[in-house]
């Protein structure tokens, strides 16, 4: 497995192998890795040459107020999950290497990035789409592989990848749980033992939407509103929004019907934590 730290490094190598003919299969990542991200390498080694894993807390993203500075770097775990995984190349630059002291420009999806989470993280999905740019320039990819947890994160690099003609397949790959429900994030390990149960009352929320969408209930205000009153009744839980939205526009649907993302972000103390399902 080869670690490579510069953006050169990474686009002369990525190039090397696609004219030998090989196909490369991209895993972004902030690192901090666990079963969500492995699922997604795995996905990657079944249908790829070469697997390309990168590793990097990308600072445009977060917002001033954000957990930046905390948000866990365990490099040397990560890169033994990928030896494990059977990655190839690990791209872990430096914030200066990859973001030069002149670098000016930014990639931005209009509208699909003010919504949802948007709305409350009005700079991140800019943040998002710049560096996924920049690293589909550098890794070269066929297929790149996303998460289903971040649902919004996925339809606009899909939007992104198809307005700017990037050649590559974006493949998105379920939400991988903990035992009892919970969504695995990077971002569990800031919950307590108290928090972490209490974390649980995202995923129930939406067990109990698709329940009630089971029984007929198909007026979105009425989902919400029980999903609400679920969500309240814990006292850490601060609600940032709760939605349902179609696949495509992310706009609100007033009936559910096939093809709707329910999703929510609700704060457990100070831990943003997101979680969605699609109907
Ligand atoms: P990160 O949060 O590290 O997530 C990397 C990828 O893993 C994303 O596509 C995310 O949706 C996926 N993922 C996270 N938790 C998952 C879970 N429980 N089940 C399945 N997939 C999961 O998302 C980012 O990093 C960044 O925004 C990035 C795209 C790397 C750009 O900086």
């Amino acid at each position: 497995m080869k670690i490579i730290k510069s953006p050169q490094q990474m686009q002369s190598a990525c190039l090397t192998l696609k004219k030998k003919g090989r196909t490369i299969g991209f895993v972004p990542t902030m690192g901090a890795l666990h079963e969500g991200h492995l699922s997604l390498i795995r996905k990657a080694r079944q249908e790829n040459d070469i697997v390309a894993v990168s590793i990097f807390v990308n600072p445009r993203q977060f917002g001033p107020q954000e957990d930046l500075k905390k948000y866990p770097r365990p490099l040397a775990r990560d890169l033994a999950l990928c030896k494990k995984c059977g990655v190839d190349l690990v791209f872990n630059p430096g914030v200066n290497g990859f973001y030069p002291r002149d670098f000016k420009t930014n990639v931005y999806v209009e509208g699909l990035s003010q919504q949802l989470c948007g709305a409350s993280r009005p700079e991140h999905f800019r943040g998002v789409t710049t560096v996924v740019a920049k690293l589909f320039n550098l890794a070269q990819p066929d297929c790149a592989y996303f998460g289903q947890k971040d649902a919004q994160q996925a339809v606009i690099v899909k939007r992104m990848a198809e307005d700017l003609n990037f050649p590559v397949k974006i493949k998105v790959l379920p939400i991988v749980r903990q035992k009892d429900g919970l969504a695995m994030s990077s971002r569990n390990i800031y919950l307590n033992k108290t928090q972490r149960q209490d974390a649980l009352v995202l995923s129930k929320a939406l067990g109990l939407a698709r329940l009630l969408i089971r029984h007929g209930q198909k007026d979105s205000a009425k989902i919400i509103a029980k999903m609400r009153a679920l969500i309240v009744k814990n006292k850490s839980a601060k609600i940032d929004y709760l939605a349902i939205v179609d696949l495509v526009n992310l706009n609100p649907v007033k009936k559910v019907t096939r093809n709707c993302l329910i999703a929510l972000a609700v704060k457990i103390g100070k831990t943003r934590l997101i979680d969605n399902t699609i109907i």
